[in-house]
C-alpha cells in the first residue's frame, strides 16, 4: 500500500466491523468525510448502524481474494483506508497486505497494551519499549507489529496502534469477574456489588472508544505519513475503585460492594481467572507521541459514561 492520505469521498474497509470499535469508526469516519464499509461474518442487527452505513458479510480471510478481484472499493486510483479491527495473527493480516500491495492509501491494525505482559508497577511504557508478551494471543499480537514493521521497509504505508482498554456502546462494562453489561443495572438497584479489594489490581486507562476512533480517522487523512507504532489510552489513571465510582455515578454503595482478592475472585467466578492474570499487572502507557501530534484522547470516564450506561440498559444490540 503505497502512502496516501484520504481525502473526502474516500472509503475505509474496516475488517472486524460490527463490535465495538468498528461501530465507533461507522460513527467517526463520515465526520471527516471518509465512508466506512463495515466487514463482518454476520448481518449487524437491525437498528445497529445508521442507515447509510455499508457492510459486507464475509470472513476475513475471503478478503484478499475479493480485493485482488476489483469488486472491492478503492478502484480508480482512489486512496483506500484499511482498518484490521482483528488483527489477530501475522498469518490473517500478511494476505490482505499483499493483496493491497499496489493501491494507494494507509492501512492501521488494532494491536493491544497487553503485548507488555507482566509490568512493573508505576512504569509507563513508551513506544520504542521492547514487548514481552505473556500469552499466546498476544505473541500473535507481536508478530502483526513485526509484519507491519517489515512491510513498512518495503515502502508499505501501515501503523499498529498498541490500545488500552476500550470502552463505550457496543461492551459491557470490564468487572474484576469479567464483562457485564447488567452492571449498570445493579449498580443503580439492589445487590450486592462483587469488586476488586484496592490494591490487587493494577489502575486502568480507560479509552472512550469515540476517542480511539477519532484518532484513527486523523491518521488516516492527515497529511504527513503515519508512524509505525503508537500507544493510545485515554487521559486518566485509575484504580478500581474510583472506576467503580464513576461507574456508580455518584450512587453510594455502602455496604452493598463486597471487596475480594484474586483468589477470592476465582472461587466466585472461575472464568475471572484471564481478567485477574491480566489486570494483576496491566503495563501503564505512555501515549506523549499521539499527545505530540495533536491527537490525544482527551474524554474522561465521567464524561462518556452515561452514553454508555444508557447503552447498556437499552436492550439495544
Ligand atoms: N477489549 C479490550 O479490552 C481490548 C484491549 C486492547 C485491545 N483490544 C483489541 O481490540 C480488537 C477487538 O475490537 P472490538 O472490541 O471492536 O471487537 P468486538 O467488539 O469483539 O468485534 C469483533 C468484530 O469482528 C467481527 N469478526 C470476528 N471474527 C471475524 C472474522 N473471522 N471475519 C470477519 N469478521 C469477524 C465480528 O462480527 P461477526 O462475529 O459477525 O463476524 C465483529 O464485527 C482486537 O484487536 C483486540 O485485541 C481490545
Amino acid at each position: 500500500m503505497r502512502d496516501a492520505a484520504l481525502q473526502a469521498g474516500d472509503e475505509v474497509l474496516v475488517v472486524g466491523g460490527t463490535g465495538l470499535i468498528g461501530r465507533a469508526l461507522a460513527r467517526a469516519l463520515p465526520e471527516v468525510g471518509l465512508q466506512p464499509l463495515l466487514v463482518a461474518r454476520h448481518d449487524p442487527p437491525t437498528g445497529l448502524l445508521a442507515a447509510p452505513t455499508r457492510c459486507l458479510r464475509l470472513e476475513r480471510n475471503e478478503l484478499p481474494a475479493l480485493l485482488r478481484s476489483g469488486l472491492l472499493p478503492g478502484g480508480h486510483g482512489r486512496a483506500l483506508g484499511v482498518v484490521d479491527v482483528l488483527a489477530g495473527s501475522a498469518g490473517e493480516t500478511a494476505p490482505l497486505l499483499d493483496a493491497l500491495a499496489q493501491r494507494p492509501g494507509r492501512f492501521i491494525a488494532i494491536g493491544s497494551a497487553a503485548v507488555f505482559g507482566l509490568a512493573r508497577s508505576g512504569l509507563r511504557h513508551d513506544e520504542a519499549s521492547a514487548p514481552q508478551p505473556g500469552t499466546e494471543a498476544m505473541r500473535r499480537k507481536v508478530d502483526v507489529e513485526q509484519l507491519v514493521a517489515r512491510r513498512r521497509a518495503a515502502g508499505v504505508a501501515g501503523c499498529v496502534l498498541r490500545i488500552a482498554y476500550p470502552y463505550g456502546p457496543g461492551h459491557g462494562p470490564l468487572g474484576p469477574l469479567g464483562r457485564a453489561r447488567d452492571l449498570f443495572e445493579r449498580l443503580q438497584g439492589g445487590g450486592v456489588i462483587d469488586w476488586v479489594a484496592p490494591g490487587v489490581f493494577s489502575p486502568l486507562q480507560p479509552l472512550a472508544v469515540d476517542d480511539l476512533a477519532r484518532v484513527i480517522a486523523a491518521l488516516l487523512t492527515r497529511r504527513a505519513a503515519l508512524p509505525a507504532l503508537l500507544h493510545v489510552a485515554g487521559p486518566q489513571t485509575l484504580d478500581w475503585s474510583a472506576y467503580l465510582e464513576v461507574l456508580a455515578r455518584g450512587r453510594p454503595l455502602g455496604r452493598r460492594l463486597r471487596l475480594h482478592d484474586a483468589d477470592r475472585l476465582c472461587a466466585l467466578q472461575p472464568a475471572a481467572r484471564w481478567v485477574i492474570d491480566h489486570l494483576r499487572q496491566a503495563p501503564l502507557l505512555d501515549d506523549a507521541m499521539l499527545q505530540a501530534m495533536g491527537l490525544a484522547c482527551r474524554t474522561p470516564l465521567a464524561a462518556a459514561v452515561d452514553d454508555w450506561a444508557a447503552w447498556c440498559l437499552s436492550g439495544l444490540p
